[in-house]
Order: C-alpha cells, then structure tokens, then sequence
C-alpha cells in the first residue's frame, strides 16, 4: 500500500504540536471508540478537554487514561445526553473548571440493524432522542460559551442516509436531521463568527458501531476504494483540520471520511432476502429483530 493510502501514525507528522493550546474542548460520547481518539488526538495538540457519556466509571478511567497519554487535563463530566438538565450542569462543570469553551463534537449516538417492522415506536425514538436531540441540546447548552469564544462545532454523522438502507431507518432519519442542523446552525450563528461542520465516518475498525452494523460472517474493507478499513486515527485527522485555523472559511460542510465507500456501498444484509424474511438473516445481526 502507498505511503498515501496508509493511515498516518501520528498526526504530528502534519500538524503543528501546539495547534490548539490553550484551548477548551466539550466532547459527548468521549469515552470510547471514534470520539476518544478525536479526544486523544485534539489533546496531543494541546487541548484540555471535557468528555460527556452516561458510563460515570467508564468516563473516569477514559479521563485518566487521556490526560496520561498527552499530559492535558481531562474533565469526565457524567451526562445522558437525552436529559438537557445533565447537559446543562455537565456544561458548566466544564467551564468552571477551565473558564471557557472554544471547541464541541456531538459524538454521542446509538444504533443496531432492525428492520422498521421490527423497530417500536420506543425503538425509534430512542435512536433520535439520542442523535438528533442530543446534538441539539448539546448546542443548546453550550451555544453562549461557543458565540463568546467564537469556537466552531464538530458533529459526528454517517453516509448511511444518503440512499436508502434497509435495516437503518431510526439512523438514517436521525443523521439526516443532525446535518440539516449543523447547516442551519453554519448559517445562523456564522455572523457571529461561529463555525459548524459534520464529519461522515464510514466503516471504522475496532469501534462499537462496526461490531454492531457488521453482520457475522462479512467483511467490510471488500467495499472499500481505498483498500482498507478507516482508523479512528482519519477521522481524527479530519477533525484537527476542522477545527484548526486552516479552516477557518469552511462552515456548513460534511466532510465523508470513508476511503470512498458510500459510492459503491451495498446493503448490509443480503437482499431482498432480508426485508422479506427478516427471520432468515437474523442469525447474521447482533441483537433482536
Ligand atoms: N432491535 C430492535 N429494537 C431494539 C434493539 C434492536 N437490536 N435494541 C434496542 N431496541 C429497542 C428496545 O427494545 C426498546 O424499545 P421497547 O421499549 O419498545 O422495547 C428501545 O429500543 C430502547 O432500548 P433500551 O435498551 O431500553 O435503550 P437504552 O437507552 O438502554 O439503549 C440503544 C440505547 C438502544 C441505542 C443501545 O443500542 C445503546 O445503548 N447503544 C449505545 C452504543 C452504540 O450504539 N454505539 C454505536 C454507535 S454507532
């Protein structure tokens, strides 16, 4: 594989050490997979930052373990992003601990594969309540803080929406809107110096959301242009370049992460085979039809 192609090391070796010091990063779903690495790697550049989940042990390890690895400080603030009232105190535990909030990823999100007939009401609900709302109240929580630093925000998406997938309703339905949402915040907030972008990760190894998505049995790099499975590490990337002063005339974008999956992507389950006999594949999913 060229040089090119590999994932990079370090994003050090592109990105200045220091980029972001002395700066103030609020992070949901920090403690673990695509999130904690974006946290780990924005901390290398000399961010402190706070990292919001529902795991309060969890996110007290993960907090350790990140100021350990980059010699920042690392607030584990516990929250449920369905509860704006755990929001709003996990927001300012965050600033007054650091003073301030330049930075905000809405990382935090939840899937599995169900067919709509398999999904109840609850089911679906849950999936929005956690992705779409939750990045809404995350905005709104920490909007005063982001105009006043003149920050920018970071939303984690998918391609999954872009053609109909079966078995991804409640997500698709849910990253659609969290899309729409960063546009209209781009635009809204954008005289006022605030930028507002998506990140699009396709098929990443050694996360939750793979384990999840990938029915047993297939491999996912197959459908990949570029010959790989993504590393937390390119995602991380795409967000120091997002975040930095390099990119301080991009806003309302979504950056697709993917190797060049979605092009040529299909469905993640056999089909039609799978919407007309659910019970027949349910073997291949983790979880419950
Ligand atoms: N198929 C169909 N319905 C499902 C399901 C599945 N695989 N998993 C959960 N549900 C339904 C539940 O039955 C429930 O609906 P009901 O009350 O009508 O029975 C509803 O979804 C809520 O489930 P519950 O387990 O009570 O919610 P939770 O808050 O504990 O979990 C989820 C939230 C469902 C999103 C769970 O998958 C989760 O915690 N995920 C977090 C991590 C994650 O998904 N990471 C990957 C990100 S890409």
């Amino acid at each position: 594989m060229s040089s090119f192609r590999a994932p990079v090391s370090s994003s050090k070796e592109v990105f200045r050490d220091d980029l972001f010091k002395g700066k103030v990063l609020f992070c949901t779903g920090g403690r673990s997979g695509i999130c904690y690495r974006v946290v780990e790697t924005m901390m290398s550049h000399g961010v402190d930052a706070a990292i919001i989940g529902r795991d309060a042990k969890g996110l007290a390890e993960s907090a350790q373990a990140l100021e350990k690895a980059t010699g920042q400080t690392c607030l584990p603030a516990s929250a449920d992003v369905r509860d704006p009232k755990q929001l709003e105190k996990a927001v300012k535990e965050t600033v007054d601990k650091f003073g301030k909030i330049d930075f905000v990823i809405c990382g935090a999100a939840g899937n599995f594969l169900a067919p709509i007939q398999g999904l109840s009401s609850n089911a679906f609900k849950t999936v929005i309540d956690i992705d779409l709302l939750g990045t809404y109240r995350t905005i709104k929580a920490t909007l005063p803080y982001i105009r006043e630093s003149e920050g920018s925000y970071l939303h984690i998406s998918a391609t999954l929406h872009y053609r109909g997938l079966p078995y991804q309703a409640h997500v698709s339905a849910a990253k659609a809107g969290v899309d729409s949402l960063s546009n209209v915040l781009a635009v809204e907030e954008g005289p006022r110096g605030v930028r507002s972008n998506v990140i699009a990760p396709g098929p990443i190894g050694n996360t939750e959301g793979m384990s999840r998505l990938t029915p047993k049995g297939t491999n996912p790099e197959n459908g990949v242009p570029l010959g790989r499975m993504g590393d937390t590490g390119d995602i991380a990337n795409a967000a120091v370049f997002l975040f930095s002063p390099a990119a301080s005339w991009i806003t309302g974008t979504v950056t697709v992460v993917d190797g060049g999956e979605h092009h040529i992507r299909e469905s993640l389950l056999p089909y039609p085979q799978s919407v007309l006999a659910p019970e027949k594949v349910k073997d291949l999913i983790k979880g419950k039809l």
